[in-house]
């Protein structure tokens, strides 16, 4: 990986033209979307609209059939994830990606060691890590599981293990975070603490987030990105969008088809 930028990107992550056939379906259809830096952009849309899919797109998860993506002003369309990882790209998913059986502790060492300059650091003891320990206190402290930290993952309370999850994408100090429905299942006081940690990351991350809680994604979100049948319907900012014909047409159709 030898690309390099010379000016400022315009955008921390962008889609052009971007479209994903399963079969003769478009899950992702003709999407062209930009994210300025340090921005929080929220992606809503009805059930089945493609949010997830653009995320997987996004990630390196899923190959468009056509279009680009790029990151940071670097064209990734045909990077792995882990390769965009590495340009400074993290993601959480909807449903919870956590090693169950080890400790809240265990599940930040590993990620932190796994995201160390030494990949082979990986393979060796994770107490022979220089520091480890010491960083891994510290993100624990950051984001509040110090309380929980010798707890096997599977015993934690839900809200807790979706912050977790947000702290672990923080751990390799991700320039662009991808959050898919980050309070989904959670109680409404669970839902508001995790907003307010992820309205209190520093404006360096570009955040860009799946959101069902319309409370949560105008509260956060900058601007707002609508999706319907894999398409982008609407974008602005949550004044111009809560208000915008076409989205109040996706979402009663919602309502009144279900
Ligand atoms: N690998 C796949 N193969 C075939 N169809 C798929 C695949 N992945 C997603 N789809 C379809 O693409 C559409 C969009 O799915 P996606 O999961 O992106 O929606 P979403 O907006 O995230 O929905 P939700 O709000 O329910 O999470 C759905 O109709 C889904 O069934
Ligand atoms: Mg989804």
């Amino acid at each position: 990986m030898t690309t390099t930028t010379t000016t400022t990107p315009e955008y921390a992550i962008a889609a052009t033209s971007l479209t994903v056939r399963f079969g003769a379906f478009k899950a992702t259809d003709d999407v062209t979307l930009g994210v300025p830096v340090g921005e929080r952009r929220a992606l809503i849309g009805p059930n089945g609209a493609g949010k997830s899919t653009l995320f997987n797109l996004l990630g390196g998860q899923l190959r468009p059939t056509e279009g680009r993506v790029s990151l940071l002003g670097h064209d990734v369309t045909r990077l792995p994830a882990h390769r965009r990882s590495r340009l400074g790209l993290a993601r959480t998913f909807q449903l919870t990606n956590l090693l169950a059986e080890l400790t809240v502790r265990q599940n930040v060492e590993l990620t932190l060691a796994a995201r160390s300059k030494a990949a082979w650091v990986f393979w060796r003891r994770l107490g022979a890590v220089d520091g480890l320990a010491e960083r891994a206190l510290d993100v624990l402290a950051r984001w509040d599981l110090d309380g929980s930290a010798d707890r096997p993952v599977r015993e934690l309370a839900y809200g807790q293990q979706r912050v977790l999850e947000i702290a672990l994408a923080m751990c390799g100090d991700p320039e662009v975070l991808l959050l898919d429905e980050p309070t989904a299942g959670l109680s409404p006081a669970d839902a508001r603490r995790l907003t307010g940690l992820v309205a209190d990351l520093p404006r360096t991350v570009t955040v860009v987030l799946i959101e069902h809680d319309m409370e949560v994604a105008f509260a956060l979100a900058d601007r707002v990105s609508v999706l319907q049948a894999g398409r982008i319907i609407a974008d602005g900012t949550p004044d111009e969008v809560s208000t915008d014909k076409r989205v109040l047409e996706a979402y009663l159709g919602e309502a009144t088809s279900a």
